[in-house]
């Protein structure tokens, strides 16, 4: 069971969190969902896109109205999470990928655009945005425009699953374990259960952030606030933000 306020659903869309942005601005309650089948206009993190021909996948995007701004940076946390454990419902060795993918077998299968809109220091609303692959016509072909090279290549649930899967039945379960951890957002379980679930924890990764040069680290554990902490080769830690950073596996010879 979970708490849906309200549903808006379209054949048809630009980007299920442009639009979750509008209906938010203009008042939509707390928990209010809008649902795509198609996105033409889909966005990822950064100025990426993101691949939702019909029929294949799931894009949606559910508006928050949090009470506090502190909890805010978890909120991408808690999207991947309800993927993660959805994932695992149905068998999957499903994991997070730091900030915001969800991994199966090492291969991007969700990804998760969170954006906060403010009026001044008072945030007004969070869009927590999920696109899932579902079956393979969701996988981006190599010659789509959006395409990019990927250290984690795409997936679909159903190609990992090798079984066909009802879009609607995975849906009703991400819900059903967003809302459930959501009013435990500010409890330690929360942040164990996100940490449990990392993927590449112990690994060592190169981090790439804007133009620099990619910093090799060791991937660690989770501070409160969602950052990651990291082990550089000399041995200090330092704390990752969510923002422009990718991660990508180091070999294991150029350790
Ligand atoms: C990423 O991997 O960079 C995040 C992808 C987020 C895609 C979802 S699909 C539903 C919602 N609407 C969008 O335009 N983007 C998100």
């Amino acid at each position: 069971m979970n708490q849906i306020s309200s549903i808006r659903t379209f054949t048809t869309i630009g980007s299920t969190n442009d639009y979750a942005a509008e209906w938010a601005a203009q008042g939509a309650p707390h928990l209010s969902l809008v649902i795509a089948d198609e996105q033409t206009a889909g966005r990822g993190r950064g100025d990426r896109r993101w691949f939702t021909p019909p029929g294949a996948a799931l894009a949606f995007s559910l508006i928050l109205k949090p009470h506090t701004a502190q909890t805010i940076t978890r909120y991408a946390g808690l999207g991947a999470l309800a993927v993660c454990h959805s994932l695992q419902d149905l068998g999957l060795p499903a994991r997070i990928k730091w900030p915001n993918d969800v991994l199966i077998n090492r291969r991007k299968t969700c990804g998760i655009l969170a954006e906060a809109s403010w009026l001044g220091d008072h945030i007004q609303s969070i869009i927590l945005g999920i696109g899932v692959n579902v079956t393979p016509q969701s996988v981006p072909p190599p010659d789509w425009p959006g395409h990019h090279e990927h250290p984690f290549p795409p997936t679909c649930v159903q190609t990992e699953l090798g079984r066909p899967l009802d879009r609607h039945d995975l849906l009703q379960t991400i819900l059903n374990h967003l809302c459930a951890w959501l009013p435990r957002l500010e409890h330690p379980d929360f942040l164990r259960a996100w940490e449990e679930n990392l993927a590449l924890r112990g690994e060592w990764v190169h981090i790439y952030a804007g133009d620099a040069s990619p910093l090799k680290a060791q991937i660690i554990n989770l501070n409160p606030d969602g950052s990651l902490n990291v082990r550089l080769p000399s041995g200090r830690i330092q704390r990752l933000h969510d923002g422009e950073i990718h991660l990508r596996p180091v070999d294991s010879s150029t350790k």
